[in-house]
């Protein structure tokens, strides 16, 4: 059996980088379901469609190739948008249950347990998982971060606007009818606001470790 490690938490809470240093720790596969989304999202504003037009987004996420996702391209603002506007329709989310499902069950490459991160793990694709965190901090800690990120990357967005949008995918995800962004009643939470990576990855360890004896 896997030991499966759900972590969820809105934008830029820290969660990928939790996941993919316990991911590392423990020797599990990682996923970013969020890159999923990203990547159909991106698809479908690559075909010059509209991102909430569902038949074109289904589309995108049937083809969804995992092995030839361009990291750059899916991480911009535009991206990020796309990905909470696709992330709505109950059918895009439905074609790619079953591969997220499959990985937490079966890791590739024969690990003994997997990290997902997202918005409905702990709820949706994993109610199951053994250890189950979410990860939060306030919009304008997670703004900063993010603002951050996408200076080094080279975009000239103010902090401002990225404030906007993070609050703004917050409303979406969190307020969609299909696998809203929720804390499971038996997720750990994990704010991170005044907390280093590090001190945050020794919390979350503290918690998996106990959890395993
Ligand atoms: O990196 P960041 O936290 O900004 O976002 P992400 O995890 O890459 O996810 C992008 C978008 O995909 C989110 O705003 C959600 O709308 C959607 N998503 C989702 O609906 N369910 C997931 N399990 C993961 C992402
Ligand atoms: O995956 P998610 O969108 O939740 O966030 P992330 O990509 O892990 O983190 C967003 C940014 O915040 C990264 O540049 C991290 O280095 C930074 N971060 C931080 O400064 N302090 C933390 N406790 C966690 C993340």
């Amino acid at each position: 059996m896997s030991f499966v490690v759900a972590i969820d938490g809105p934008a830029a809470s820290g969660k990928g980088t939790l996941a993919r240093r316990l991911a590392r720790h423990y020797g599990f596969a990682y996923l970013d379901t969020g890159s999923l989304y990203r990547a159909v999202g991106q698809a479908v504003r690559d075909a010059g469609s509209d991102p909430a037009d569902e038949t074109a987004a289904l589309a995108a996420a049937r083809a969804l190739d995992i092995n030839r996702i361009n990291e750059k391209a899916i991480r911009t603002r535009e991206a990020g948008e796309a990905a909470s506007l696709v992330a709505v329709m109950a059918p895009v989310r439905a074609a790619i249950l079953d591969f997220q499902r499959d990985f937490a069950a079966n890791p590739p490459g024969g690990q003994k347990g997997a990290v997902l991160d997202g918005r409905d793990i702990g709820t949706v694709v994993c109610p199951d998982a053994n250890v189950k965190l979410f990860v939060t901090a306030s919009p304008e800690v997670r703004a900063h971060r993010r603002w951050l990120e996408l200076k080094g990357s080279g975009s000239a967005v103010s902090e401002a606007q990225v404030l906007e949008d993070t609050r703004e995918r917050d409303a979406r995800d969190a307020g969609r009818a299909a696998s809203p962004m929720k804390q499971a009643a038996d997720a750990h939470l994990l704010d991170t606001t005044n907390l280093s990576i590090e001190a945050a990855f020794g919390e979350a360890v503290r918690i998996i470790d106990k959890s395993m004896s």
